[in-house]
Protein backbone atom coordinates (compact mmCIF):
# COMPACT_ATOMS: atom_id res chain seq x y z
CA UNK A 1 0.00 0.00 0.00
CA UNK A 2 1.44 3.43 -0.81
CA UNK A 3 0.93 6.71 1.20
CA UNK A 4 1.73 10.00 1.53
CA UNK A 5 3.44 11.07 4.51
CA UNK A 6 5.43 14.27 4.79
CA UNK A 7 6.76 14.41 8.21
CA UNK A 8 9.79 12.92 9.53
CA UNK A 9 8.89 14.23 13.25
CA UNK A 10 5.51 14.29 15.01
CA UNK A 11 6.04 17.38 17.48
CA UNK A 12 2.75 19.47 17.31
CA UNK A 13 -0.44 18.96 16.53
CA UNK A 14 -0.48 22.04 14.21
CA UNK A 15 1.55 20.48 11.67
CA UNK A 16 -1.03 18.25 10.34
CA UNK A 17 -3.29 18.83 7.15
CA UNK A 18 -6.60 17.35 6.63
CA UNK A 19 -5.18 15.17 4.47
CA UNK A 20 -2.23 14.07 6.98
CA UNK A 21 -5.37 12.80 9.45
CA UNK A 22 -6.70 11.21 6.96
CA UNK A 23 -3.69 8.85 5.85
CA UNK A 24 -2.72 8.64 9.99
CA UNK A 25 -6.50 6.93 10.19
CA UNK A 26 -6.44 4.94 7.27
CA UNK A 27 -3.09 3.54 7.23
CA UNK A 28 -3.91 2.38 11.45
CA UNK A 29 -6.97 0.51 9.96
CA UNK A 30 -4.06 -0.84 7.61
CA UNK A 31 -1.91 -1.70 9.53
CA UNK A 32 -4.65 -3.25 12.01
CA UNK A 33 -5.43 -5.96 8.93
CA UNK A 34 -1.62 -6.60 8.35
CA UNK A 35 -1.13 -7.56 12.23
CA UNK A 36 -4.38 -9.50 12.09
CA UNK A 37 -2.98 -11.42 8.73
CA UNK A 38 0.58 -11.88 10.48
CA UNK A 39 2.45 -10.08 7.67
CA UNK A 40 3.98 -7.03 10.12
CA UNK A 41 5.78 -8.61 12.87
CA UNK A 42 8.83 -8.52 11.06
CA UNK A 43 8.65 -4.99 9.44
CA UNK A 44 10.60 -2.90 11.64
CA UNK A 45 13.88 -5.67 12.27
CA UNK A 46 16.15 -3.64 11.14
CA UNK A 47 14.97 -0.53 13.35
CA UNK A 48 15.58 0.21 17.05
CA UNK A 49 13.72 2.77 19.10
CA UNK A 50 15.43 4.84 21.66
CA UNK A 51 12.04 5.51 24.65
CA UNK A 52 13.27 8.27 26.47
CA UNK A 53 10.90 9.46 29.06
CA UNK A 54 11.90 12.06 31.30
CA UNK A 55 8.60 12.25 32.81
CA UNK A 56 6.02 10.00 34.57
CA UNK A 57 4.34 7.30 32.12
CA UNK A 58 2.95 4.05 32.03
CA UNK A 59 0.45 3.92 28.98
CA UNK A 60 2.33 6.40 26.02
CA UNK A 61 6.14 4.66 26.91
CA UNK A 62 4.86 0.95 27.09
CA UNK A 63 2.57 1.68 24.40
CA UNK A 64 5.27 2.71 21.60
CA UNK A 65 7.24 0.08 23.25
CA UNK A 66 4.57 -2.84 22.49
CA UNK A 67 3.82 -0.95 19.25
CA UNK A 68 7.76 -1.21 18.39
CA UNK A 69 7.97 -4.67 19.67
CA UNK A 70 4.78 -5.63 18.00
CA UNK A 71 6.25 -4.69 14.23
CA UNK A 72 9.76 -6.73 15.37
CA UNK A 73 11.70 -3.44 16.28
CA UNK A 74 13.86 -3.08 18.97
CA UNK A 75 13.95 -0.44 21.88
CA UNK A 76 16.53 1.31 24.35
CA UNK A 77 14.91 3.02 26.98
CA UNK A 78 15.72 5.45 29.98
CA UNK A 79 12.98 6.27 32.47
CA UNK A 80 13.08 9.71 34.72
CA UNK A 81 15.85 12.27 35.31
CA UNK A 82 17.06 10.65 38.24
CA UNK A 83 18.79 7.88 36.19
CA UNK A 84 20.15 9.42 33.26
CA UNK A 85 22.98 11.77 32.77
CA UNK A 86 20.28 14.94 32.56
CA UNK A 87 21.07 14.81 36.49
CA UNK A 88 24.77 14.89 35.98
CA UNK A 89 24.09 18.54 34.01
CA UNK A 90 24.09 16.82 30.68
CA UNK A 91 22.22 19.00 28.21
CA UNK A 92 18.89 17.67 26.00
CA UNK A 93 21.14 18.36 22.80
CA UNK A 94 24.23 16.13 24.08
CA UNK A 95 21.70 13.84 25.44
CA UNK A 96 20.11 13.77 21.76
CA UNK A 97 23.56 14.02 20.07
CA UNK A 98 24.39 10.27 21.45
CA UNK A 99 20.76 8.91 20.96
CA UNK A 100 21.49 9.54 17.05
CA UNK A 101 24.19 7.58 17.07
CA UNK A 102 22.69 4.67 18.93
CA UNK A 103 18.89 4.96 17.75
CA UNK A 104 16.99 5.58 14.41
CA UNK A 105 13.75 6.91 16.07
CA UNK A 106 13.13 8.47 19.09
CA UNK A 107 10.17 9.29 21.40
CA UNK A 108 10.57 11.46 24.01
CA UNK A 109 8.69 12.69 27.06
CA UNK A 110 9.95 15.82 29.32
CA UNK A 111 8.60 18.58 31.14
CA UNK A 112 9.40 21.50 29.40
CA UNK A 113 7.20 22.89 26.75
CA UNK A 114 8.82 23.14 23.18
CA UNK A 115 11.65 20.42 24.39
CA UNK A 116 10.89 17.94 21.49
CA UNK A 117 11.16 20.78 19.01
CA UNK A 118 14.58 20.97 20.19
CA UNK A 119 15.42 17.60 20.82
CA UNK A 120 14.05 17.53 16.88
CA UNK A 121 16.26 20.26 15.31
CA UNK A 122 19.64 18.72 17.36
CA UNK A 123 19.21 15.60 15.35
CA UNK A 124 18.36 14.01 11.79
CA UNK A 125 16.46 10.53 13.01
CA UNK A 126 12.87 11.12 13.46
CA UNK A 127 11.53 12.26 16.92
CA UNK A 128 8.04 11.99 18.51
CA UNK A 129 6.75 13.90 21.25
CA UNK A 130 4.74 11.76 24.27
CA UNK A 131 3.73 15.13 26.20
CA UNK A 132 6.02 18.09 26.04
CA UNK A 133 4.98 20.13 30.32
CA UNK A 134 1.72 21.33 30.13
CA UNK A 135 2.32 22.01 25.94
CA UNK A 136 1.10 19.15 23.35
CA UNK A 137 0.43 15.19 23.23
CA UNK A 138 0.06 14.88 19.36
CA UNK A 139 0.12 10.90 19.61
CA UNK A 140 -2.47 10.90 22.46
CA UNK A 141 -4.76 12.99 20.56
CA UNK A 142 -4.43 10.98 17.14
CA UNK A 143 -5.52 8.01 18.95
CA UNK A 144 -8.10 10.09 20.29
CA UNK A 145 -9.13 10.84 16.75
CA UNK A 146 -8.92 7.43 15.63
CA UNK A 147 -10.76 6.04 18.68
CA UNK A 148 -13.83 8.59 17.67
CA UNK A 149 -13.33 7.13 14.45
CA UNK A 150 -14.09 4.00 14.70
CA UNK A 151 -16.70 4.34 17.56
CA UNK A 152 -18.33 6.80 16.52
CA UNK A 153 -18.02 5.73 12.65
CA UNK A 154 -16.93 9.76 11.89
CA UNK A 155 -15.70 12.87 13.24
CA UNK A 156 -18.11 15.00 11.49
CA UNK A 157 -21.36 16.15 13.31
CA UNK A 158 -20.41 15.28 16.76
CA UNK A 159 -21.23 17.40 19.82
CA UNK A 160 -18.15 16.87 22.07
CA UNK A 161 -17.48 17.93 25.67
CA UNK A 162 -13.85 18.32 27.29
CA UNK A 163 -14.52 17.85 31.26
CA UNK A 164 -11.73 18.64 33.89
CA UNK A 165 -8.53 20.24 33.91
CA UNK A 166 -8.88 22.31 30.33
CA UNK A 167 -6.26 24.70 31.35
CA UNK A 168 -2.76 22.04 31.67
CA UNK A 169 -4.23 18.66 29.97
CA UNK A 170 -2.12 18.90 27.15
CA UNK A 171 -4.17 15.69 25.92
CA UNK A 172 -7.21 18.18 25.13
CA UNK A 173 -4.99 20.85 23.72
CA UNK A 174 -3.98 18.46 20.78
CA UNK A 175 -7.17 17.05 20.87
CA UNK A 176 -9.10 20.53 19.99
CA UNK A 177 -6.43 21.80 17.39
CA UNK A 178 -7.06 18.27 15.52
CA UNK A 179 -10.81 18.58 15.78
CA UNK A 180 -10.69 22.62 14.17
CA UNK A 181 -10.26 20.29 11.07
CA UNK A 182 -13.48 18.93 11.50
CA UNK A 183 -17.25 19.55 11.57
CA UNK A 184 -17.73 19.57 15.44
CA UNK A 185 -19.20 21.46 18.39
CA UNK A 186 -17.14 22.01 21.32
CA UNK A 187 -18.61 22.28 25.21
CA UNK A 188 -16.09 23.25 27.68
CA UNK A 189 -16.47 22.03 31.08
CA UNK A 190 -14.55 23.23 34.32
CA UNK A 191 -13.72 25.23 37.19
CA UNK A 192 -13.50 29.02 35.63
CA UNK A 193 -10.02 28.59 37.46
CA UNK A 194 -9.01 25.41 34.78
CA UNK A 195 -10.64 26.93 31.97
CA UNK A 196 -9.02 26.47 28.10
CA UNK A 197 -6.68 28.87 27.41
CA UNK A 198 -7.47 32.06 25.18
CA UNK A 199 -5.27 30.85 22.76
CA UNK A 200 -7.68 27.83 22.15
CA UNK A 201 -10.66 30.19 22.19
CA UNK A 202 -8.85 32.48 19.56
CA UNK A 203 -7.85 29.47 17.14
CA UNK A 204 -12.10 28.09 17.50
CA UNK A 205 -13.30 31.22 16.31
CA UNK A 206 -11.10 31.60 13.72
CA UNK A 207 -11.88 28.10 12.93
CA UNK A 208 -15.37 29.21 12.78
CA UNK A 209 -15.90 25.84 15.34
CA UNK A 210 -18.93 26.36 17.66
CA UNK A 211 -17.99 26.30 20.98
CA UNK A 212 -19.19 27.03 24.61
CA UNK A 213 -18.15 27.49 28.70
CA UNK A 214 -19.42 26.54 31.46
CA UNK A 215 -18.99 25.06 34.78
CA UNK A 216 -22.41 22.80 34.92
CA UNK A 217 -21.08 19.01 34.60
CA UNK A 218 -25.02 18.73 33.63
CA UNK A 219 -23.87 20.07 30.09
CA UNK A 220 -22.59 17.07 28.50
CA UNK A 221 -25.85 15.06 28.46
CA UNK A 222 -26.78 16.62 25.07
CA UNK A 223 -22.77 15.76 23.78
CA UNK A 224 -22.38 12.60 21.59
CA UNK A 225 -18.93 12.36 23.46
CA UNK A 226 -17.38 13.50 26.98
CA UNK A 227 -13.66 13.87 27.04
CA UNK A 228 -12.58 13.74 30.96
CA UNK A 229 -9.22 14.30 32.17
CA UNK A 230 -7.83 14.37 35.98
CA UNK A 231 -6.39 17.82 37.43
CA UNK A 232 -2.78 17.95 36.47
CA UNK A 233 -1.16 17.79 39.79
CA UNK A 234 1.87 18.27 38.70
CA UNK A 235 1.35 21.44 37.17
CA UNK A 236 0.68 23.77 39.39
CA UNK A 237 3.00 25.81 40.99
CA UNK A 238 0.35 26.88 44.19
CA UNK A 239 -0.27 23.76 46.56
CA UNK A 240 -3.24 25.35 47.94
CA UNK A 241 -5.14 26.07 44.70
CA UNK A 242 -4.37 22.41 43.68
CA UNK A 243 -6.51 21.50 46.66
CA UNK A 244 -9.13 23.74 46.40
CA UNK A 245 -9.92 22.58 43.03
CA UNK A 246 -8.84 18.91 43.47
CA UNK A 247 -12.29 17.13 44.15
CA UNK A 248 -14.19 19.83 42.27
CA UNK A 249 -15.80 17.59 39.70
CA UNK A 250 -16.88 13.93 39.31
CA UNK A 251 -18.29 11.94 36.63
CA UNK A 252 -20.13 8.81 37.79
CA UNK A 253 -22.23 6.35 36.58
CA UNK A 254 -25.75 8.19 37.42
CA UNK A 255 -24.45 11.48 35.88
CA UNK A 256 -23.84 9.20 32.70
CA UNK A 257 -26.95 7.35 32.86
CA UNK A 258 -29.08 10.71 33.02
CA UNK A 259 -27.12 11.44 29.48
CA UNK A 260 -29.61 12.36 26.38
CA UNK A 261 -27.64 11.18 23.82
CA UNK A 262 -25.89 7.69 25.67
CA UNK A 263 -22.97 9.67 25.28
CA UNK A 264 -19.60 8.22 25.05
CA UNK A 265 -16.99 8.76 27.57
CA UNK A 266 -13.55 9.00 26.71
CA UNK A 267 -10.19 9.61 29.43
CA UNK A 268 -6.60 9.57 28.20
CA UNK A 269 -6.02 7.67 31.76
CA UNK A 270 -4.69 7.52 34.57
CA UNK A 271 -7.84 8.50 36.46
CA UNK A 272 -7.76 9.67 40.36
CA UNK A 273 -10.94 10.36 41.38
CA UNK A 274 -13.48 12.60 38.63
CA UNK A 275 -14.42 9.24 36.67
CA UNK A 276 -15.86 7.02 39.28
CA UNK A 277 -14.93 3.28 38.74
CA UNK A 278 -18.62 2.61 38.63
CA UNK A 279 -18.85 3.76 34.73
CA UNK A 280 -16.61 1.14 33.96
CA UNK A 281 -18.96 -1.47 33.39
CA UNK A 282 -21.36 0.75 31.17
CA UNK A 283 -21.13 0.34 27.76
CA UNK A 284 -20.13 3.95 27.48
CA UNK A 285 -17.06 3.35 28.81
CA UNK A 286 -14.43 3.62 26.36
CA UNK A 287 -11.05 4.35 27.54
CA UNK A 288 -9.86 0.75 28.25
CA UNK A 289 -10.52 0.36 24.39
CA UNK A 290 -8.67 3.70 23.90
CA UNK A 291 -5.46 2.65 25.10
CA UNK A 292 -5.57 -0.70 22.93
CA UNK A 293 -6.06 1.92 19.75
CA UNK A 294 -3.12 3.67 20.94
CA UNK A 295 -1.50 0.66 20.11
CA UNK A 296 -2.64 0.65 16.82
CA UNK A 297 -2.12 4.32 16.10
CA UNK A 298 1.68 4.15 17.23
CA UNK A 299 2.63 1.39 15.10
CA UNK A 300 1.23 3.28 12.05
CA UNK A 301 3.45 6.31 13.24
CA UNK A 302 5.98 4.42 13.62
CA UNK A 303 5.98 2.70 9.92
CA UNK A 304 4.73 6.44 8.57
CA UNK A 305 7.88 8.09 9.98
CA UNK A 306 10.28 5.91 8.95
CA UNK A 307 8.75 6.09 5.88
CA UNK A 308 8.85 2.15 5.62
CA UNK A 309 6.80 0.52 2.90
CA UNK A 310 4.05 -1.30 3.91
CA UNK A 311 3.45 -5.02 2.52
CA UNK A 312 0.09 -6.03 0.20
CA UNK A 313 -2.80 -7.42 2.15
C1 LIG B 1 -1.91 11.96 29.72
C2 LIG B 1 -0.63 12.78 29.72
O1 LIG B 1 0.44 12.27 30.03
O2 LIG B 1 -0.75 13.95 29.38
N1 LIG B 1 -1.67 10.60 29.90
C3 LIG B 1 -1.42 9.83 28.80
O3 LIG B 1 -0.47 10.06 28.07
N2 LIG B 1 -2.29 8.85 28.51
C4 LIG B 1 -2.97 12.46 30.61
C5 LIG B 1 -2.64 12.69 32.05
O4 LIG B 1 -1.53 12.44 32.52
O5 LIG B 1 -3.56 13.12 32.75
Amino acid sequence: MKYEFPHKDIIDPDQFTKKDLETILTITDYVVELQKAKKINHLLSDYLMASLFFESSTRTRLSFETAMLRLGGKVISTVGFQFSSISKGETLYDTMKMIEAYADIAVIRHPVEGSSRIAASAIDIPIINAGDGAGHHPTQALLDLYTIYKEKKSIDNLRIAFIGDLKFSRTIHSLVKLLTHYNVEIVFISPVDLAIPEMYRKELKKKNIEFEETEDLKAFWDCDVAYVTRIQEERFVDREEYERLKNSYVVNKAMVLASKKNTMIMHPLPRVNELSTDVDSLPNAVYFKQAKYGVDVRMALLILCLQVELPDL
